[in-house]
């Protein structure tokens, strides 16, 4: 955990970064009797290796961390659980980007999910920080938001629970929240949320966060709310079912990056539309073959109960152009097809402008959050032909179920400067500063843009 000094009394200890260049050098400049404990470890400055070494009565005192070639992210990422419990200090000469990157890594690193462990296990070790670092510390809470939301349990964020997550961050940041909850839905002609929720004891809804002065540029993120997703009547395998608790992954993205974005007062309206449903199976669930009208009047003929979330998305995409904003971002867990095309670890980015994917791209770059741009490739606009409605919600083809899938959510956006992105929201194994188990995945990436975009420091 990053944590500042109100925070903790403990004398911390100091760690310091050496890289791998740099080593023989600095190994030179040490006591001997700090040379005599490196020469017992296999430490040199490698990236992921940590060293203590001794004051001069000889006791354990400080902690050399190696960069490797350069610092970043994964520098102190495995230190919050390899080092003793206790409050450690950075002590290293960096530029403040890459002081922000190294004590982000520490954070990342030290989150853990463990609501529902009996035995929570130790304390992550605790990285002291300055008034000045407080981006890390944000960007630290947001992504730990978007983690807790989707490693939750299906039965304990169903979406209710999802609501009021949501609330709960309005009210944290003084933002004004509007739900529309069950039938209610249907009298303001969110028809496609209602029909995809409808089966489900938790009554399907679409929440609507506002935040921010309503003159500045108007920033709406759009994120899918999929509490579980079992497919549906087109009921998914048991091992296609597994994981699909992170179905409300792209919701969980949109409300940390909202918090995120509240929590460094980026100068924008901020507005955040997430329809809430579980996709279950009752008597009273949608069909393949039934016809939808979404808000805008478009009708769509269900040809695949599996692919809800952009039903629900479409609804609320077509309500978020309404006020023609500055940009719409969505994030959603849509296809299966984005990870065939770029693996679990790499957001698929649709976009209708290209001045703004390459400032996304850019910032994920920079910031170690990478996002990878595919194309709304308008011939394929045909294989969502349906014989008896405007459109259908699922392709005739299953190759380029990425891109069908962002053809058919741009029809409903207008004319507004749109980025989609179709994340797995989920780290299928571990790495340094990303745990096993949900992740937010080019959320940094597109708050550094935005803030370079809209005028405030990048965090
Ligand atoms: N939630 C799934 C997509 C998904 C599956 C994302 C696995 C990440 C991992 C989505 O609702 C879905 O089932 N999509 C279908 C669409 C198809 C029926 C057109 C898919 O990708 O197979
Ligand atoms: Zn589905
Ligand atoms: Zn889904």
């Amino acid at each position: 955990m990053l944590v500042t000094d109100q925070d903790t009394t403990a004398p911390p200890t100091n760690i310091t970064l050496v890289s791998a260049k740099g080593f023989p050098t600095w190994r030179e400049a040490q006591s001997n009797l700090a040379q005599a404990w490196l020469a017992r470890s296999d430490f040199q400055g490698k990236k992921g290796q940590s060293v203590w070494l001794p004051n001069t009565e000889g006791e354990p005192d400080w902690v050399a961390a190696g960069c490797g070639e350069a610092p970043g992210i994964a520098t102190l990422a495995t230190l919050p659980f390899r080092l003793a419990a206790g409050t450690y200090r950075l002590d290293a000469n960096l530029s403040p980007a890459e002081r922000h990157q190294v004590l982000l890594g520490w954070g990342l690193g030290a989150y853990r999910f463990d609501r529902y462990k009996g035995d929570a296990g130790r304390e992550p070790a605790h990285l002291l920080t300055g008034p000045a670092d407080a981006p890390a510390r944000d960007e630290c809470e947001a992504v730990a938001l978007c983690r807790n939301l989707i490693n939750t349990p299906a039965n304990d964020m169903l979406p209710h629970h999802l609501e009021a997550a949501a609330r709960e961050l309005a009210t944290a940041h003084d933002a004004a929240i509007e739900v529309t909850v069950g039938d209610t839905l249907l009298e303001r002609g969110f028809r496609a949320i209602h029909a995809v929720g409808r089966a489900s004891a938790s009554a399907p809804r679409l929440i609507d966060l506002r935040w921010g002065s309503p003159e500045a540029p108007r920033v709406t993120l759009v994120g899918k709310g999929v509490c579980f997703d079992s497919g549906g009547l087109d009921l998914k395998t048991a091992a296609g079912m597994r994981l699909m608790k992170k179905d409300m992954g792209g919701a969980a993205h949109v409300l940390g990056l909202a918090k995120l974005i509240m929590a460094r007062r980026l100068p924008v309206a901020l507005r955040v539309l997430v329809p809430a449903v579980e996709n279950a199976v009752a008597a009273n669930a949608f069909r393949p073959g039934d016809v939808l009208t979404a808000y805008d009047g478009t009708t769509i003929e269900v040809d695949n109960t599996d692919a809800e979330g952009r039903l629900i998305l479409c609804d609320a995409l077509a309500l978020a152009q309404e006020e023609s904003p500055d940009i719409i971002i969505d994030f959603a867990t849509l296809t299966g097809a984005a990870r065939v095309a770029l693996g679990t670890a790499l957001p698929a980015m649709f976009a209708t402008h290209t001045d703004i994917a390459n400032a996304i791209a850019a910032a994920g770059e920079q910031w170690e959050d990478p996002v990878w741009r595919m194309p709304l490739h308008a011939p394929y606009r045909s294989l969502l032909d349906s014989d008896i409605a405007d459109i259908a919600n699922a392709p005739s083809s299953g190759l380029g179920g990425a891109i069908t899938a962002g053809l058919f959510l741009q029809r409903f956006v207008g004319d507004a400067p749109w980025v989609h992105f179709d994340v797995m929201a989920w780290n299928e194994r571990a790495q340094p500063a990303r745990p096993k188990g949900g992740e937010a995945m080019g959320l940094r990436a597109v708050h550094a843009a935005l803030a370079e975009r809209y005028g405030a420091g990048t965090g």
